[in-house]
């Protein structure tokens, strides 16, 4: 996938994690997350969720954790290898004592590799606002499709910060409501205060999918 200025996508995030340049890699579940499955009875056996743009997999791990069958998606094969690394130093057993598992799957999130899954779950932390404007739709068209009716989406992004380079250009006002267009609902939007991620204008948002 290349930039809006030609710049190989890819490269760029194998490159961020060859050199260990990921801040964003914190070791710790945000706290929405965690609050949000605190407040969740536990999710029915079998149940899916999906960790879009997972990185070195830490919160794939967090979901499998609350007994969910968690899929980490990310088209760089540096973070994968990373986050089954994760995976295998934690210990199966701490994932299928939950009744959760999880697996990590290469592909780019803007053609999804999963159609009509009925997750219950899914979360982006910071890949969405890096994707070039024009895959966007595609990115979204495939989160409602593999989302139950009911299931939930959240989101963490960047404001739009267009002198940005190809890390994370950030979201428009009003985009994430435009781009899943009423098909899943927005339950809540706050600022993202709490985020160890960056000190940049950022957002946390809950959607819910309608039907
Ligand atoms: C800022 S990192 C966040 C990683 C992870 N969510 C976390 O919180 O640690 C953004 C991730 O999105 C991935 N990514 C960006 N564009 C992607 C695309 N088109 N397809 C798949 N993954 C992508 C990058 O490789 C990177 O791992």
């Amino acid at each position: 996938m290349q930039s809006e200025n030609g710049q190989d996508l890819r490269a760029h995030w194998d490159e961020r994690y060859r050199s260990g340049q990921t801040p964003w890699d914190t070791g710790i579940t945000p706290p929405e997350v965690q609050r949000f499955w605190e407040e969740q009875p536990k999710p029915a056996a079998g149940a899916f969720a999906l960790d879009i743009g997972c990185g070195t997999g830490l919160n794939t791990l967090f979901l499998a954790r609350q007994g969910l069958c968690a899929i980490g998606f990310d088209f760089s094969g540096q973070a994968l290898q990373l986050a089954v690394r994760r995976r295998d130093s934690t210990g199966r057993h701490v994932l299928t004592d939950s009744g959760g598992d999880a697996t990590f799957v290469q592909a780019d999130v803007s053609r999804l590799p999963v159609d009509r899954l009925g997750a219950v779950y899914a979360l982006d932390i910071g890949c969405l606002h890096s994707l070039p404007d024009e895959v966007r739709p595609a990115y979204a068209a495939g989160v409602i499709r593999a989302l139950t009716c009911g299931g939930h989406f959240h989101l963490y992004v960047f404001d739009r910060n267009i002198s940005d380079g190809p890390g994370a250009k950030g979201m428009r006002e009003g985009e994430v409501a435009a781009l899943f267009d009423n098909k899943l609902e927005i339950l809540a939007e706050e600022i993202g205060v709490s985020s160890t991620l960056a000190s940049r204008p950022s957002r946390w948002f809950l959607l819910r999918k309608t039907s």
